[in-house]
């Protein structure tokens, strides 16, 4: 069949890797990225795709209904992958309120549009919601996220998140609004902004600046290569069940130290430094207020019911990406003016 969809934070991280994979894929669908251009969205993320004739950009806001009501009237939208988000943990922690806004009112603004636009046929319509593995908590030395496990978010991002994920359930219930949500872990790869933890260090060891790692850098995430995560989604949209969740994960848990360490001696090889020269710019930091302490997947659901499994392994997937830095420098030079400059002195003062 054809698709109308509409992608929200297109020219984000994940969007970005979202967007490119359906414009290609599917040269049939007509796919419009809405994206507000916040300081972590970028065109420059999708300059290869940006003349093909089933893409179009549209600039503005999830919470502006008047908007959301106009794009839907003229693209008759027959899907919405919905990745647009304030992201990052560390800026919840600061400006909460701005989470609340977009995370929470746009997703019920797109929900409630989506639902006055389609009510008299919900048939072939699907309204996809990209979400993460926060929403369950954290979890000690044992066992792992599945998609009965309780929500227990511990950040404002978390939380704002788990309150998305509750606004699209409940329009599932309420109005059968056709729904599907994905949690997934932690991604890393190319476009990833660099206030997060891995492309961070790579822009610090690139100029020998500190590697701040927060507390004992004991924590663990479970990493996943982003072009698996948008795999996941483009098998769950096809062929995914209406009102279902699927975690989606890597089974790739790394202490954040051990992980640094990797870089380390990854981009030592790389620029032809000496052995051991980047490991000495760890430095111990501050720890994130209210530090989860560790998540971990189990994708097992999207496995069995869908046949996904992730393709890299973790040394090639960061290999990949390190290199991806090393060649794009301009771009890393671009996102790291301005504002970022500001945030960074705030974050590590
Ligand atoms: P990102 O911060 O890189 O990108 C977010 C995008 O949304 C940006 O392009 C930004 O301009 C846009 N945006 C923000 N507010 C907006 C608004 N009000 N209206 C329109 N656009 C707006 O985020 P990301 O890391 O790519 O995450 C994308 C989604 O995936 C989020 O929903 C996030 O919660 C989820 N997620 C991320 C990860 C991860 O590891 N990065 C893991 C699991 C889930
Ligand atoms: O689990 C999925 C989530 O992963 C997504 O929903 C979020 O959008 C995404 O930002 C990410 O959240 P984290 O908080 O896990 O990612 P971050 O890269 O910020 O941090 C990873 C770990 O590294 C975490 O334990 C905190 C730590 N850290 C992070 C930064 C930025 C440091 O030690 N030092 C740092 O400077």
């Amino acid at each position: 069949m054809n698709h109308n969809i509409l992608i929200t934070g297109g020219a984000g991280f994940i969007g970005s890797h979202l967007t490119r994979l359906f414009v290609t894929n599917y040269p049939e669908y007509n796919i419009v990225n809405l994206d507000k251009l916040t300081y972590a969205g970028n065109l420059e993320n999708l300059k290869d795709k940006e003349d093909k004739p089933n893409y179009t950009f549209v600039k503005g806001d999830i919470t502006d209904i008047d908007l959301i009501k106009k794009i839907f009237e003229e693209n008759k939208f027959t899907a919405v992958l919905h990745c647009a988000a304030e992201s990052h943990v560390d800026r919840s922690i600061f400006d909460p309120l701005a989470f609340v806004k977009t995370n929470v009112l746009g997703t019920a603004t797109l929900l409630q549009t989506a639902k006055e636009f389609w009510k008299d046929d919900y048939s072939k319509k699907i309204f996809y919601h990209i979400s993460t593995d926060e929403v369950y908590g954290s979890l000690g030395d044992e066992g792992f996220f599945i998609e009965e496990t309780s929500y227990d978010p511990r950040s404002p991002y978390s939380a704002s998140k788990a309150s998305s994920d509750h606004f699209v359930r409940a329009f599932y219930h309420t109005y059968k609004l056709p729904v599907i949500i994905s949690n997934c872990s932690n991604n890393y790869g190319p476009y990833h902004f660099p206030e997060k933890l891995i492309p961070l260090c790579i822009n610090n060891i690139l100029h020998k600046k500190p590697l701040p790692i927060y507390g004992k850098g004991e924590n663990v995430r479970d990493w996943l290569f982003v072009e698996d995560h948008v795999k996941a989604i483009d098998i769950i949209f096809h062929n995914g069940k209406v009102g279902e969740t699927y975690n989606i994960g890597g089974h790739n848990e790394w202490k954040n130290i051990d992980i640094i360490k990797e870089l380390c001696k990854q981009m030592d090889e790389k620029l032809g430094r000496e052995k051991g020269e980047s490991e000495k710019l760890i430095t111990f930091v501050k720890d994130r207020a209210g530090h989860d302490m560790r998540y971990a997947i189990d994708a097992s659901k999207l496995k069995n019911e869908l046949g996904w499994k992730p393709s890299l392994q973790f040394e090639e997937g960061l290999s990949k990406t390190i290199d991806w830095y090393l060649n794009n420098t301009e771009w890393l030079q671009h996102v790291t003016n301005g504002e970022y400059q500001h945030y960074y002195e705030e974050q590590y003062k």
